[in-house]
């Protein structure tokens, strides 16, 4: 069996959710950390065993890894995914893979020419609920989905944007609430709706962070999509706690509501209520399906197969995102300063 060499860039939070599911994973073995924060980087070299690396440059220089997991502020990501294809070097990204789409779409591009895997970082999919509700959605047995709603209410204060120096920037962000923490439901919602988006209409502001930061904390949003399902999306930053994502999928013979438990509601019957094991820790409203992904990343890899979320299929939310930044900004309805 091939045993993959892993690098992570990017030292930060999402960092160790990465290594923890690299460190269980029997088909690799962490071969280099990088972050322009040295101590960082440090840290995780001893604690991993791996190379310490303080820039990509001397990292690809060396060229003793197979796979780039890149876990980088989001302008960072288009940038590093190329450098490293083009070094022949398979990539797992942080979502978004890019902050516009097109150059999403370049990503997908070079991972074909250089003939390597380009996997995206939305492990909600791999949530139970979401494997659940797209396997009835696919079953077909409430019939087309008509419509669907995601609601992300979540609580950022000042020392979420002021503990670096890219969180509420337009140059390393690239947006707030929208691209950031909702984008994983935006995501979801393009799933189970099935079908290329057709038409955005959508509305940002800043509310909690009014004069505070670049990027919206607030985003609302009426998509249509190509098959005809329409959807409407509410994400913000200025709750007071991280409530669970809120979901409601309308098909023709019944409707599928998930918030904190599953409840299939087929017509003319009883609904099932379904619940799943809570994903343990403090950050357990990310879902807790990363290491899911990561070992299916892995798997297709080593058996030569199509990773699901490719760079094609994890540039679709970014094409809904920027999409609503567009509508957003032509119809000139930021508000706030
Ligand atoms: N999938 C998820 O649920 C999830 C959750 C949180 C964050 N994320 C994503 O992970 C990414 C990182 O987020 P985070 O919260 O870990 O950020 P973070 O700021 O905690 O970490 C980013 C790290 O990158 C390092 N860095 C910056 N520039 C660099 C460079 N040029 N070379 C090497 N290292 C560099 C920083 O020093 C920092 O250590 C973002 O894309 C974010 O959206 C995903």
């Amino acid at each position: 069996m091939d045993i993959f060499r892993a690098a992570v860039i990017g030292c930060g939070n999402i960092s160790s959710v990465h290594f923890d599911a690299l460190k269980k994973n029997n088909k690799c073995v962490i071969a280099a950390v990088c972050d322009i924060i040295k101590e960082r980087a440090d840290k995780k070299a001893s604690e991993y065993n791996a190379k310490a690396f303080y820039n990509i440059d001397d990292m690809l220089e060396w060229n003793q890894f197979d796979v780039l997991h890149i876990c980088t502020p989001h302008y960072l990501h288009f940038p590093m995914a190329v450098s490293a294809m083009n070094k022949g070097k398979h990539v797992l990204c942080e979502k978004p893979p890019a902050i516009k789409y097109h150059d999403a779409v370049k990503m997908s591009e070079c991972a074909a020419e250089n003939k390597v895997h380009l996997g995206v970082c939305f492990q909600n999919r791999y949530n139970a609920q979401s494997v659940y509700i797209k396997s009835i959605i696919d079953s077909w047995e409430l019939g087309d989905v008509k419509a669907v709603k995601g609601i992300v209410t979540w609580d950022r204060r000042d020392n979420y944007f002021n503990s670096d120096d890219w969180h509420g920037t337009l140059d390393k962000e690239g947006g707030g609430v929208a691209i950031n923490q909702a984008l994983h439901t935006i995501d979801l919602m393009q799933w189970f709706a099935g079908s290329d988006i057709e038409s955005v209409k959508a509305t940002i502001s800043r509310k909690r962070f009014r004069g505070k930061i670049e990027t919206e904390d607030t985003a609302d949003a009426v998509f249509e999509f190509k098959n005809g399902v329409t959807a409407m999306f509410f994400g913000s930053l200025c709750f007071a706690e991280n409530s669970p994502v809120f979901l409601e999928i309308i098909c023709e013979k019944g409707k599928i509501v998930m918030y904190d438990e599953l409840n299939i509601y087929r017509n003319g019957k009883e609904k099932e209520t379904v619940t799943f094991k809570k994903a343990s820790g403090e950050k357990s409203y990310w879902g807790s399906s990363h290491k899911l992904l990561i070992d299916d990343f892995y798997g297709a890899l080593s058996e030569g197969r199509k990773f699901s979320i490719d760079g094609s299929e994890g540039s679709k939310a970014v094409k809904i995102v920027n999409a609503i930044y567009d509508d957003a900004e032509n119809n000139n309805v930021i508000n706030g300063g």
